[in-house]
């Protein structure tokens, strides 16, 4: 089963809670990319929008945080609805402490790692972890092309999941679109996040219902 987390940072903020309209029947999660402009080269949106999407929707939060120490804000992200925050490897000093004190207060816990980013680093965290972000383009900026040679990673991590009976997702997020997708589910991915490729078609429940058709098809 597919699961679909559409980026809200590629919608219309002018009119969020109409375009979250737009996606919430065909969506398992709202995917939130939260920038501080240090860790990525980008600044989005923080709480008071969060605050503002909580009154209009019950799909659950999907924050992804690329901050620097992440840690210092995990409480604010759960007071503000995320039922699972995704950290980066590459930002967290103490990983295991900022994963495990999100697991403390009921929501699950994610991390994410860069394009740049070995599967390897992780081995201490994936028997605990609930989920594992592939990024497949550098984080910072939606609309950018999926990166090819991320897929060994989500395969990787997917053999991992079999050969030790691990139970996280695996997420992918990036230029995910009706081509991309595919290639991903294959490897082992089970969220799939897009952004331009819903958010930019007129029709989003269509553009959903596509990727994951495609995903699904058989044959290469
Ligand atoms: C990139 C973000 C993504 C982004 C994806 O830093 O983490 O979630 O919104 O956008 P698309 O699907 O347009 O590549
Ligand atoms: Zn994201």
């Amino acid at each position: 089963m597919i699961k679909i987390s559409p980026s809200i940072l590629a919608a219309d903020f002018s009119k969020l809670g109409e375009e979250i309209a737009t996606v919430e029947s065909k969506s398992d999660y709202l995917h939130i990319d939260v920038m501080d402009g240090q860790f990525v080269p980008n600044i989005s949106f923080g709480f008071p929008v969060m605050e503002s999407l909580q009154r209009v929707t019950e799909v659950p939060f999907d924050v992804h945080l690329m901050i620097d120490r992440p840690d210092q804000y995990i409480d604010e992200f759960i007071q503000r609805g995320a039922q699972i925050i995704t950290v980066h490897y590459e930002a967290c000093t103490h990983l295991h402490r900022t994963l495990t004190y999100i697991q403390s207060k009921g929501v699950k816990a994610g991390v994410a790692i860069n394009p740049g980013t070995p599967v390897s680093v992780l081995e201490g965290i994936l028997p605990l972890v609930d989920l594992v972000l592939v990024m497949t383009v550098n984080p910072g900026f939606g609309g950018q092309k999926f990166i090819d040679e991320a897929v060994g990673k989500i395969r990787q991590l997917d053999e991992q999941k079999s050969k030790n009976h691990y139970d996280y997702e695996i997420q992918v997020d990036g230029g995910v679109n009706e081509e991309t997708a595919k290639v991903c589910i294959d490897a082992g991915a089970t969220i799939l996040v897009a952004g331009s490729a819903i958010f930019k078609e007129n029709n989003r429940e269509e553009a959903i219902l596509k990727i994951i058709q495609n995903a699904n098809s058989k044959g290469s």
